[in-house]
């Protein structure tokens, strides 16, 4: 992996209690080895409400709590949102733009995601954004040009400079919480070609600098295979990351394809 440190982010999407997070954290932050975390970055996404009890479990350990979602606007009247500011005043240092669950379930446009994108940059976040296509998108061929354009709508106005602080989740909807992954092949197939079309919107600098993850179904058992991919820089975990011991063996086998 070029200049790439691998990146492995746990999405806890809607689960877990307080007291549930709290200990998930603990044991994330007390199982993480000091050789694979000085390899691997790790990033936890915990629902808003748990974001400080995570942050206060997480203290100076080499992890990244991040939000969910973020809002694309500064404040004011925005009920039910959750502004850059917020997340960066609890100690947050990432966010997740345009995961599936958004784009699809609550018809996020590359037009609202692009400016959470914008938004998050300017106001100091790392920003994780999220593309994939459908399974009817890829049954009927139209997987690379619909990923084509969720990365290029979601860049709009990214300079250079902010791309540095972008990571890129490349999850198929069909692979997220079904059970079923992209066959290894097929997810670096996907991510070359993000990278190549980076590198027509941006440089080859900046192309071979940004990490770009997997994410669907991965889980202990098939991690191995997915992160040995050269374009695979890490993963986003949904299931597999409310499991402490399961989320920490993705986290070794990123670290260990890093140290190979
Ligand atoms: P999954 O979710 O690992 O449960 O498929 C991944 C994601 O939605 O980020």
């Amino acid at each position: 992996m070029p200049d790439r440190r691998p990146l492995i982010g746990g999405n806890w999407k809607m689960n877990t209690t307080r007291e549930s997070a709290e200990a998930l954290a603990t044991a994330v932050v007390k199982g993480l080895a000091a050789d694979v975390a000085e390899t691997c970055d790790v990033a936890l996404f915990p629902p808003f409400p748990y974001l400080q009890v995570v942050r206060q479990c997480v203290g100076s350990a080499p992890v990244q709590v991040g939000g969910q979602d973020v809002s694309g606007h500064e404040e004011g009247a925005f009920t039910g949102q959750t502004s850059a500011r917020m997340l960066l005043d609890l100690g947050c240092t990432m966010t997740l733009v345009g995961h599936s669950e958004r784009r699809h379930g609550l018809n996020e446009s590359d037009e609202v995601l692009n400016r959470k994108v914008r938004m998050a940059l300017a106001s100091g976040l790392d920003v994780m954004l999220c593309v994939g296509e459908t399974l009817e998108e890829r049954e009927a061929g139209h997987s690379e040009q619909v990923v084509a354009k969720q990365v290029s709508a979601g860049l709009e106005g990214v300079t250079k400079a902010d791309l540095e602080r972008l990571s890129i989740a490349y999850e198929p909807v069909w692979a997220i919480g079904t059970g079923r992954t992209a066959a290894p092949e097929d997810a670096q197939s996907m991510h070359a070609r993000i990278r190549a079309d980076l590198e027509n919107q941006y440089d080859a600098r900046s192309a071979t600098s940004v990490r770009i993850v997997y994410g669907g179904s991965v889980k202990p058992a098939n991690a191995d295979s997915i992160l040995a991919q050269p374009d695979v820089d890490g993963g986003l975990i949904g299931g597999a990351s409310l499991d402490a011991g399961g989320f920490l063996d993705i986290v070794r086998a990123a670290a260990s394809v890093e140290a190979s």
